[in-house]
């Protein structure tokens, strides 16, 4: 049996178990993503690439790189290297839209193509992979369309640029371009292909066996002929590592497309409230924060169910200090507290029993109060109108300057 093969039915030798699917643990801290890395063939996120971000935009790298939240990437050099020569790029992400409402788990690599695209000042596009939800959730297709559109708007709060920004879904948007492109990934993969990276049997739908080529052609330009023209331009993918299967098979089709290997930056998981052990998922409510849920809610949720890294006792916790490296609380707060000076001192603090867990978790209770609050609110600005404004084919104003 293949790597492959053993990740997709989650049976290698090591326990972890990461596919689109499946992302699972048997240890405490989560993911060991060291050993990810090495079996999934990505390279490491060094400082000598930090060094690069920083010196090619001229902006201290974004805190989910700084503190190697995006741990992982496939030739981002090679684009870096390009980019460094004026020659352009463009980014493209991607929602599963299976509820109505994003968690902050999706929040990561939207959060983070928003900087990228704001640093490097280059097109995006979103797909909305309807199609997929409603093949592996058995959705209604017209239910499935519907929470693309609500899914949509959270996806606007982020702050894309309307100019530079087209967001589609797959049931609705399916062009001639993009057609084409399916097909011919259809044609150059085989049914073992598939089967080794995805894991696929042979009582599995045949929706699902065909769906990965229609992840894969966004990122090939010329699916995107009103935006690229007839420019073969490099694409970057932004997202996290459970989505790299899908793009592993991207890359071994596209230079028999005359097209150049999609790059990637991988983030690691945002975990459930439970602990590290798995991902925040949308399909478990208790180990979510939902981007719709309430003030209330998000204080409920955390006081309630985010594991602790503290002791059992105060005096127990005085005298040993908290562990940080399973206590959600400071996890999540990695991901979110920008000011590096202030999670240090919590980091300290917590690990020498000076901040009680309490006291961690009022820290981020009041700031994903704030941040989530913040994002309703432009949320509900969002309108019907708006939506459809950033979902039209059109021409985003790329021009492909001669150097
Ligand atoms: P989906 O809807 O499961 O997730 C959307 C994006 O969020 C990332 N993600 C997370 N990141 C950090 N922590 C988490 N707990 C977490 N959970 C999810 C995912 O990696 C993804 O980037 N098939 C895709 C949709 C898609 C796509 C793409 C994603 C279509 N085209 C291109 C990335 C790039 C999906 O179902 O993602």
């Amino acid at each position: 049996m293949s790597v492959e093969e053993s990740l997709a039915n989650g049976s290698a030798e090591a326990e972890d178990v990461v596919t689109p699917w499946t992302v699972s643990s048997q240890n405490d801290t989560g993911i060991d993503y060291d050993k990810l890395i090495k079996k999934f063939g990505s390279c490491k996120i060094d400082d000598e690439m930090l060094k690069r971000f920083e010196k090619l935009t001229g902006k201290k790298p974004h805190h989910l790189l700084r503190r190697g939240i995006f741990f992982s990437h496939r030739d981002v050099n090679v684009i870096l290297d390009s980019y460094e020569k004026g020659k352009p790029f463009y980014l493209y992400t991607g929602r599963g839209p299976s509820s109505d409402s994003m968690h902050l788990g999706h929040l990561i690599p939207f959060m983070f193509c928003k900087w990228l695209q704001d640093v490097f000042d280059v097109p995006l596009v979103i797909q909305l992979s309807d199609d997929e939800k409603a093949i592996w959730k058995n959705l209604d297709i017209e239910q499935a369309v519907k929470l693309s559109y609500l899914n949509a708007k959270d996806i606007i709060a982020c702050g894309f640029k309307l100019e530079k920004t087209f967001i589609f879904s797959n049931l609705e948007y399916m062009n001639s371009a993009f057609y084409k492109n399916m097909i011919r990934i259809q044609r150059s993969v085989t049914f073992n292909q598939v089967k080794g990276i995805f894991g696929f049997g042979d009582s599995d739908p045949i929706g699902k066996i065909s769906f990965p080529p229609t992840q894969a052609a966004p990122a090939l330009s010329s699916t995107f002929p009103f935006i690229f023209k007839n420019n073969t331009v490099p694409c970057l993918i932004p997202c996290a590592i459970d989505q790299d299967p899908y793009f592993r098979m991207t890359r071994d089709v596209a230079p028999k497309l005359n097209h150049p290997k999609p790059a990637l930056l991988h983030s690691s998981f945002f975990p459930a409230l439970q602990g590290p052990k798995t991902k925040m998922s949308a399909s478990d409510n208790n180990s979510a924060i939902f981007l719709t849920d309430t003030a209330k809610q998000i204080k409920t949720k955390i006081n309630k169910y985010a594991f602790s890294g503290g002791q059992a006792t105060i005096e127990e916790h005085r005298e040993k200090g908290g562990n940080c490296d399973v206590d959600v609380s400071y996890q999540w707060l990695k991901f979110f507290l920008e000011d590096d000076d202030r999670l240090e001192e919590i980091r300290k603090g917590y690990t020498s029993g000076e901040i009680l867990t309490g006291e961690i978790k009022k820290e981020l209770i009041e700031l994903l109060q704030k941040l989530v609050g913040n994002h309703q609110e432009i949320r509900n600005k969002v309108t019907e109108e708006d939506v459809k404004r950033y979902m039209e084919p059109r021409d985003l104003g790329f021009v492909v300057k001669n150097s």
